[in-house]
């Protein structure tokens, strides 16, 4: 037999159910705050995200599940934010709409170990805001993300921000760090002792401990940010103050993605173990001119939906269904009970019937089992007086309808 691939999921339709009720929320929210959605292809060419990401990030360099062709190469999307802004370009959204908010929900996919919380088939629900450098807009993405959550019924989530500044200060800092490190490169893990050589920002978030100990020497704050960064940041949290959303500055964040720049921030959740982060975002005003458009602010977050069901109980609770089941007893019961089943779909009614010609106790155990509130019988009697008889299955009782009225009485 064969078995799905190590690290994807089969979402049962015991859990479709919740899967609704998250993306029914997530969109719900999104248009309060005036975000549409869209949905670009799964697969894209490599190169978009090579060139985006960065090519010496981890994702680029190990993650991702690539697919050649004769010419060309294509990659199974690790993210939705490359894309996004691709197609942003190439769809002229700059020329016809300008500032726009987007949001999207949708699988992605990394060549990851898996383990719990990893997955290499997972998730994301999203926005991105393109067109804006604002510091008003940063305050919206975060505070959209915190109402998400809120509406997802989680607490106890931890939102850390930093900023990176812009290009130059990011340079600042890398320079900084090289010359801290100099002298203890052969103290740092293998992989810092890569990132010293290829992206050194991020040896502050390795989590090993010994890596952890020489960055927590350096003492690091916002020293490397220009004059308008600094102003930015500060309106940045003053904003956040003002909308009473709790946050904590984490000068060690720094993200494992090229493309962003000023404001970056990560959601956490304990609950998690080691895969903590429930979601993550920030700026990235350097993309769309980088894909060849022109220079435009940015900024936008992700959720990993799975890491969601794992730390909320509302979003796993199930909705109770209002479903009526049709038992139908002899040949011509079976008929007109086809011709009734009809009817009551057409008029909005959710119903269903036995289809393994079980007994009627039987029928009536299958009933309960997928949850009907009402059991209708069918037989020779209720057939030869135009009835049917009506069980509720809440409370019990049992009653004789005329057939004429069965949809007005399983509408109230
Ligand atoms: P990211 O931090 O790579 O950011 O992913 C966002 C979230 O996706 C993570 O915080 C985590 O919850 C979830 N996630 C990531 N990898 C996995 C995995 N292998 N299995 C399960 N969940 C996972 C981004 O992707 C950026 N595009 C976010 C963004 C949007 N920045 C600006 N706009």
């Amino acid at each position: 037999m064969f078995k799905k691939v190590p690290g994807t999921k089969d979402i049962l339709p015991q859990e479709t159910s919740s899967w609704q009720t998250a993306e029914a929320i997530a969109r719900k929210i999104f248009s309060f705050y005036n975000y549409q959605e869209i949905r670009t292809p799964l697969i894209e060419e490599a190169a978009l995200f090579n060139r985006t990401l960065g090519s010496t990030t981890e994702i680029v360099q190990k993650q991702m599940f690539l697919i050649h062709n004769q010419q060309d190469t294509y990659a199974l999307r690790p993210e939705g934010t490359a894309s996004i802004v691709r197609s942003y370009l190439e769809n002229s959204l700059e020329k016809t709409q300008g500032f726009t908010k987007l949001y999207y929900m949708g699988p992605m996919f990394r060549l990851e170990r898996p383990q719990k919380g990893r997955l290499r088939q997972f998730h994301h629900i999203g926005a991105e805001a393109i067109g804006s450098a604002e510091a008003s807009l940063d305050i919206e993405i975060i505070s959209l993300a915190d109402q998400l959550l809120k509406n997802f019924g989680i607490s106890g989530y931890r939102i850390k921000i930093n900023s990176l500044g812009c290009p130059k200060d990011k340079q600042t800092l890398s320079e900084t760090l090289n010359k801290s490190f100099q002298d203890k490169i052969t103290q740092f893990c293998p992989d810092c002792q890569q990132r010293a050589k290829n992206n050194v920002l991020r040896i502050l978030d390795c989590k090993n401990e010994a890596c952890q100990k020489i960055v927590e020497t350096l003492n690091l704050k916002q020293a490397h940010l220009c004059p308008e960064c600094q102003e930015h940041f500060e309106t940045v949290t003053h904003g956040l103050n003002n909308l009473e959303i709790p946050f904590q500055l984490d000068p060690k964040l720094v993200r494992g993605l090229d493309y962003y720049n000023r404001t970056v921030f990560e959601i956490k959740h304990s609950d998690l173990g080691s895969q903590d982060a429930i979601g993550a975002g920030g700026r990235y005003n350097n993309l769309v001119q980088e894909l060849g458009g022109p220079d435009l602010g940015a900024i936008g977050f992700a959720f990993g939906a799975e890491r969601l069901f794992l730390v909320s109980n509302t979003l796993n609770q199930n909705p109770p269904k209002k479903l009526a089941y049709l038992i139908t007893l002899g040949k011509a019961a079976k008929s007109a009970g086809i011709k009734i089943l009809n009817q009551l779909r057409v008029c909005g009614i959710p119903v269903d019937m036995d289809y393994l010609n079980r007994s009627l106790k039987g029928a009536m155990r299958a009933a309960n089992d997928t949850g009907a509130t009402y059991v209708l019988i069918l037989g020779d009697d209720e057939l030869k007086n135009n009835t049917i008889s009506v069980k509720n299955m809440d409370t019990g009782t049992q009653k004789e309808v005329a057939i004429q009225n069965l949809t007005e009485e399983l509408k109230c």
